[in-house]
């Protein structure tokens, strides 16, 4: 196991593997890794030949200093957990002056519209603060291929469009959401929850599900409509949002188009902690 908290050596020693024609994977993470975290960084050492998972918790994606305060920040951990994984993990644990240099702040960035709705509205400046992040990992490593999860399925679109408007050569890697038993989306928040909360947490999962059916044969509209009052008469959680959007543009859906496809999108707070959901509709 390698951990680089420098960029210069760690960009000398990928020059040797690239060199060598070795596939790059990168798995960009914040840390407080759980079993999300190592489903992807599985799907990573499949197809690549070496992986390098970045843990840093990015100031600058953060719209709330008390958000960032908080976020756990587990590094032996998370290595003990990448170490079982697979013992030639490479880890890059920047401070934030040693990867944005001495300003640490966001560039902004147009991903037209991707960036407006949904996470975006609610948690202003988020994405640029992603991209900024992103961009600088991307530049610094190379990756031949990045994964990122569904579980933020706004985030890998916008990860998607950044690439193809800085026309970067890397291949962006969805995958797909890991669930614990009960259904509930595994999340570093989930460990903030208290045992009650992470039961009920899972009727996230359940209308998700239950919207899924009903948008086989009702409008989105009325699957909105159904969402917001079934967590009106649930105490336990306080909905953000519920939205049915485009895959592709993440704008809401007015009419059902053929051939296009859907995903439903939730956020809702368990006491203080935000919990975010999605999921395909049309399979
Ligand atoms: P973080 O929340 O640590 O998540 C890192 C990656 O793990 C993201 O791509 C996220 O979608 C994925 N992930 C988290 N929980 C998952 C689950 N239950 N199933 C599948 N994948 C899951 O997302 C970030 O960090 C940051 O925004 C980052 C991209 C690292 C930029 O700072």
């Amino acid at each position: 196991m390698q951990i680089f908290k420098e960029k210069q050596p760690l960009i000398a020693t990928l020059l040797d593997y690239k060199s060598a024609g070795e596939i790059v994977g990168l798995v960009p993470t914040m840390g407080a890794l759980h079993e999300g975290h190592l489903s992807l960084v599985q799907q990573a050492l499949q197809e690549c030949d070496r992986v390098v998972v970045s843990i840093f918790v990015n100031p600058t994606q953060f719209d709330n200093p008390n958000d960032l305060e908080k976020y756990p920040r587990t590094l032996d951990q998370d290595m003990e957990l990448l170490k079982r994984a697979q013992d030639d993990i490479i880890v890059f644990a920047p401070n934030a002056n040693e990867l944005y240099g001495k300003k640490v702040a966001s560039e902004h960035f147009d991903f037209q519209g991707l960036e407006k709705v949904m996470e975006g509205k609610y948690r202003s400046g988020h994405f640029d603060g992603v991209g900024t992040v992103i961009k600088l990992f991307f530049t610094i490593i190379k990756p031949d291929k990045a994964f990122f999860g569904e579980k933020d399925f706004q985030q890998l679109q916008i990860i998607r469009k950044l690439t193809e408007l800085l026309q970067l050569p890397v291949e962006i890697v969805g995958c797909p959401i890991l669930r614990e038993e009960s259904g509930l989306a595994r999340s570093s928040r989930n460990e903030r929850l208290s045992s009650l909360h992470r039961e009920k947490a899972a009727f996230i999962y359940d209308t998700l599900i239950k919207s899924k059916q009903l948008f086989g044969t009702k409008s989105a509209d009325y699957v909105t409509k159904w969402v917001k009052n079934e967590f009106q008469n649930y105490p336990f959680l306080k909905l953000e949002y519920f939205e049915i959007a485009d895959i592709q543009t993440l704008k809401r859906v007015n009419r059902k188009q053929e051939g296009a496809q859907y995903r439903a999108f939730i956020a809702a707070y368990a006491d203080d902690i935000r919990l975010i959901d999605n999921m395909p509709l049309n399979n």
